[in-house]
């Protein structure tokens, strides 16, 4: 079942002379899935998702969200969907404790009694906020009010999520802290989840579709996988060999490995040693195959990194093969 359906949805804010914010965005997105709304700054992917969660009418366009007609019955869309907000602090009150904040915001979900009790302890573990839970949101770091704000928008177990950036300036364990949330949001509660993003890489871990927005434009909505290959994107995955002392080295060829296009093989300055650049479309299935090569070439694996494709490889991709202007 298609959770979102829309059509031709154009926006321009008072006064915005140059592109409009969105222009004829067209958007399917099926029950289960999590879609990676990803774009630069000033793409519109806020836009979007407002206009998607009934908070912002467009100037033109039509569609549902979760069967709800997208002009007609906005109210419901917002009361049926959660929009968690780019500022982790938006609807946190400093003068209530964690656990206060979201016995206040139970009501408003119609939660009340016993029964929003449990669905608070509930929320509190598993968002990993009960050693918080009577710690004042200034005294928690910004991961932990990043939590506490989608515990509250998960107050109300709807089965649509919206989370506009939710790992903007996070630092490394919040980023991981709210990324597995999401991930157990959809895999275990089974929700839909359209986040926004500017990293490919938290877009490549999280989500099942990727769409890039550019200038207000859709430029591509595709599964995740097929994104780098389509795009002929390949990334580099560096491995540094200790050769055996007595064998003969003999390089790979890329056939060896799945998803490789292309191997480059040269001597670092350590006599010895080689390095070995292979050039893969599908990482998870060349770096495998590429570790057991090593292993059986009785070399001895002295380091190994991956590069990620990012956001301006993808866009500088897209801008190579033309597209809408
Ligand atoms: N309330 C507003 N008034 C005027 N222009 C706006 C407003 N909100 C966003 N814009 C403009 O619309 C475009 C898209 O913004 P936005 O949807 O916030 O992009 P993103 O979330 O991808 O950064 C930008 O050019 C932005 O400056
Ligand atoms: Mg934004």
């Amino acid at each position: 079942m298609a959770v979102i359906d829309v059509r031709g949805l154009r926006k321009r804010y008072p006064g915005q002379r140059l592109a409009p914010a969105l222009a004829d965005v067209d958007l399917t997105i099926q029950d289960g899935a999590v879609l990676g709304l990803i774009g630069p700054n000033g793409a519109g992917k806020t836009t979007l998702i407002k206009i998607l969660s009934g908070l912002l009418v467009p100037d033109s366009g039509s569609g549902t969200v979760l069967g709800y007609d997208l002009l007609r019955h906005s109210r419901q869309i917002r009361g049926a969907v959660s929009l968690v907000a780019p500022t982790a602090d938006v609807g946190i009150d400093n003068n209530l404790t964690v656990r206060q904040n979201l016995v206040f915001w139970a009501p408003v979900y119609g939660l009340t009694g016993p029964a929003a009790r449990r669905r608070i302890d509930e929320l509190l573990a598993r968002l990993g906020l009960d050693a918080k839970a009577d710690a004042w949101p200034m005294h928690i770091s910004a991961g932990q009010r990043q939590r506490l704000a989608i515990a509250r928008s998960l107050l109300a177990e709807h089965t649509l999520v919206f989370l506009d950036e939710p790992t903007n300036k996070l630092d490394a364990d919040g980023v991981r802290s709210v990324r597995q949330l999401i991930a157990e949001l959809n895999s275990r509660h089974g929700v839909t989840v359209v986040l926004t993003t500017h990293v490919m890489e938290e877009a490549e871990e999280l989500c099942s579709e990727i769409a890039f927005l550019a200038e207000g434009r859709l430029r591509r909505h595709m599964p995740t996988g097929e994104v780098l290959r389509s795009l002929g994107l390949v990334r580099p995955i560096r491995v540094q060999l200790a050769l055996p002392p007595t064998a003969v080295f003999r390089r790979p060829d890329a056939h060896a490995f799945a998803g490789a296009v292309r191997i480059e093989c040269r001597d670092p300055s350590v006599p010895g040693e080689v390095e070995l650049t292979v050039w893969s479309e599908d990482t998870l299935k060349t770096t495998p195959e590429l570790l057991n090569w090593v292993f059986a070439s009785g070399c001895r694996l002295v380091g190994m990194a991956t590069e990620w494709v990012t956001l301006e490889d993808v866009f500088h991709a897209l801008a190579a093969e033309g597209g809408p202007p």
